[in-house]
């Protein structure tokens, strides 16, 4: 049965080629964006990541060479458009645990946004195009990719983009991730507005080049198994309060009562989301005392860490509710605390959609929630800590792994 469904999948890809090769005159616009299910299997248990369309992910191991390494240079490094580098670190699904040995596949567009062949080899032939390649993540889980800024599909509203493909060591199949899109790229937010990003695979795909040299560098973690249907380990069970590390950091728009910003809802992630942050929610069960040490705590980071770290506590207990009232009570806290740098904020409620504080899926009924994010994205989480001195090593030492390698370089210009 194996080498007969080997012989099939051989089949398939070669009339794929076929087909593909038939079609192709010099450039070809095939536009594979993320591709769907379209088959249902019937013969073995699920698929992992669920069924690809036919043909596409075969033609991940289509000229797949025997050494892998943890770095890779794709032909587009050395052709026209912006050089770009794209690395970071892949985890295991508990979003901590660094995953050796994961082969990750990419394939992108030209600078002119076609999948264009290259007639030196078969594989360059195919409708993933010539500028594609493999790598193996280290002994540490990191990669590192360096190629060319895809251009867009000419003609169409799609962003510019890079697909991901994974194959674990221990998964029996491959399975496809969201695409790697660019924050800079005016595309983006229209498509996103038709087509909004939820449950991405394998974390948010959304990359934030920064500037070095003639280089753009973004960072870009990717958490295996996140989102993805019939994925055989499961994120651990017990508290479920927030999103998941991996997940993009929602825009809301708390009540500031204390700190730079009081007297304004200034989304956190919106204004500051570059660097670091931290979300320290607070919701129906506050303990006083834990509140004043966590943000004393919180504080001396924040200071520590001067502009690449940003905090705010999000109040959103709903006995009692009464703005006014809430403000009071912020404002004094602060005082008391002498709070300089972090941000005292409140909502209506963890459910609430006016503020969007709904969005951060905080149960309000666990005593704290504490999220860290970077570059939009939730890097780290804690659910109901008490405020000892060994959880604040705990979260001192999350935002030194967590943050950036090149929070010091500039970005590119963009609206
Ligand atoms: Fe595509």
């Amino acid at each position: 049965m194996k080498i007969q469904r080997t012989f099939l999948h051989t089949a398939a890809v070669f009339i794929c080629l076929l087909l593909v090769s038939c079609n192709s005159h010099g450039q070809t616009p095939l536009p594979t964006r993320t591709p769907q299910p379209q088959r249902v299997q019937t013969d073995r248990s699920p698929r992992v990541g669920g069924e690809c369309e036919e043909g596409y992910c075969e033609l991940m191991y289509f000229g797949m060479p025997k050494e892998i390494r943890s770095e890779d240079t794709s032909p587009g490094w050395d052709e026209k458009g912006q050089k770009l580098i794209v690395t970071g670190t892949v985890f295991k699904i508990d979003g901590r645990t660094p995953a050796p040995n994961v082969i990750i596949y990419y394939h992108q567009t030209d600078n002119d946004g076609y999948y264009s062949p290259r007639n030196d080899k078969p594989e360059n032939q195919t409708r993933h195009g010539h500028i594609r390649g493999w790598i193996k993540t280290d002994e540490n889980g990191k990669y590192t990719i360096k190629t060319n800024r895809p251009g867009p599909y000419p003609g169409r509203e799609d962003p510019a983009h890079i697909h991901l493909m994974v194959k674990e060591p221990e998964i029996a199949n491959e399975y496809w991730l969201d695409d790697l899109v660019f924050d800079d790229d005016k595309r983006l937010i229209p498509f996103r507005k038709k087509h909004p990003a939820s449950a991405p695979r394998g974390g948010s795909g959304t990359l934030f080049p920064l500037i070095k040299g003639d280089l753009q560098i973004a960072e870009h973690d990717i958490i295996l198994g996140l989102n993805i249907p019939n994925y055989p380990k499961k994120q651990e069970s017990g508290h479920r309060s927030g999103l998941s590390i991996g997940d993009g950091q929602p825009s809301f728009g708390p009540y500031h009562a204390y700190g730079p910003d009081k007297g304004s809802e200034a989304c956190p992630v919106c204004r500051y989301g570059r660097f670091q942050g931290v979300l320290y929610f607070v919701g129906n069960k506050p303990d006083w005392s834990e509140v004043r040490s966590w943000i004393a705590f919180l504080e001396q980071e924040s200071v520590k860490r001067g502009k690449f770290l940003k905090v705010y506590f999000v109040y959103g207990d709903t006995k009692g509710y009464s703005p006014e009232r809430r403000r009071t009570q912020l404002e004094e806290l602060g005082a008391q605390l002498n709070v300089r740098n972090t941000a005292l904020t409140f909502v209506p409620s963890f459910a609430d959609t006016g503020s969007k504080a709904n969005l951060n899926k905080i149960d309000p009924n666990v005593e704290n929630t504490f999220v860290i994010f970077r570059q939009r994205r939730i890097v780290d989480k804690y659910i109901a800590l008490k405020p000892t001195a060994e959880n604040f090593r705990l979260i001192s030492a999350a935002l030194d792994r967590t943050k950036g390698e090149f929070f010091d370089l500039p970005e590119p210009a963009h609206d």
